[in-house]
């Protein structure tokens, strides 16, 4: 059999929700589905930014994209996004739930609305819309939803304990859909480790000696850029992953490798 890859990664005619896509990771998927031919609708809290960044997107990839207020926590607002977007494109035939942020919580320095507010923005936002997007993915061929989860949902994260249950909680619940959506609608996680994102972590309790000994701490020895992120979300998209759901892709760098005999390597 022989193989076409640009038309397995050809996203021509597809229509891409992206949330969260005036940030790093966003807008660099925006950019990169766009060069492949979606159009892309750039979902934001900050209004300008979605605005701004669906501008240079269009502008570059001459595919037109779409900038759209929303704020992903509030269910009216995800409701309008929706009919913004049929009303502009017609169909949805892909959505990217990237919205998420945490902040530096000690262990026991959380509490019941802090804890709330982050299930809200890393988790319930993302099953409110896919639930409103469902009748139109299951319209169209290789749909899929693909969800911005993060190495802290996996690992022993007590330094941020609202966002890393939240976004524990958010793979599970990504599975859980996958295994009930077949084989209509494709569910995938990308695991995302430490990417530059500007001043966003640095919001996030961090320094910048702080993020220089993070990344000397992984395999790779650096943190990653926001578009390698959206690489591996092309491919859980593409038509080379039909035959892929209820997966978690980590793209970390290869984490951080401790010896299993200290004092030895
Ligand atoms: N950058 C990293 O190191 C890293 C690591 C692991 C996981 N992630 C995850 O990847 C995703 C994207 O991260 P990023 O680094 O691009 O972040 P970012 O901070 O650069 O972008 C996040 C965007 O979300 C928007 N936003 C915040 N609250 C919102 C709301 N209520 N409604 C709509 N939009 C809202 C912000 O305005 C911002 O543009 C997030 O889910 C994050 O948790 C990032």
């Amino acid at each position: 059999m022989k193989t076409n890859i640009e038309k397995l990664f050809s996203f021509e005619g597809k229509v891409i929700i992206i949330t969260g896509a005036a940030g790093a990771i966003g807008s660099a998927a925006g950019h990169l589905f766009a060069s492949l031919g979606a159009h892309v609708v750039i979902s934001d809290l900050n209004e300008e930014g979605a605005k701004k960044v669906a501008e240079e997107i269009t502008k570059e990839s001459g595919v037109e994209a779409l900038g759209v207020k929303t704020n992903a926590t509030v269910e009216s607002e995800l409701v309008e996004l929706v009919e913004i977007t049929l009303k502009k494109f017609g169909k949805i035939s892909g959505l990217i739930n990237n919205v998420g942020w945490g902040a530096n919580t000690p262990i026991w320095g959380s509490d019941t609305d802090k804890m709330v507010k982050s299930y809200l923005l890393n988790t319930v936002g993302a099953y409110n819309l896919t639930k409103l997007c469902m009748p139109h993915l299951e319209k169209e061929s290789n749909a899929s939803v693909v969800f911005s989860g993060s190495m802290v949902g996996v690992t022993p994260s007590p330094e941020f304990i609202e966002y890393s249950t939240a976004k524990a909680g958010l793979m599970n619940m990504v599975r859980s859909m996958a295994a009930v959506s077949g084989p209509k609608v494709r569910f995938n996680t990308v695991l995302i480790g430490s990417v530059d994102n500007g001043e966003s972590t640095l919001a996030a309790g961090y320094t910048p000696e702080m993020l220089k000994a993070l990344a000397d701490m992984f395999v790779m020895k650096r943190r990653g850029n926001p578009v390698e992120i959206a690489y591996g979300m092309m491919f859980l998209m593409s038509d080379a992953a039909q035959w892929i759901t209820g997966i978690d892709l980590r793209i970390d760098g290869g984490g951080s490798y401790k010896s299993k005999m200290p004092g030895k390597d």
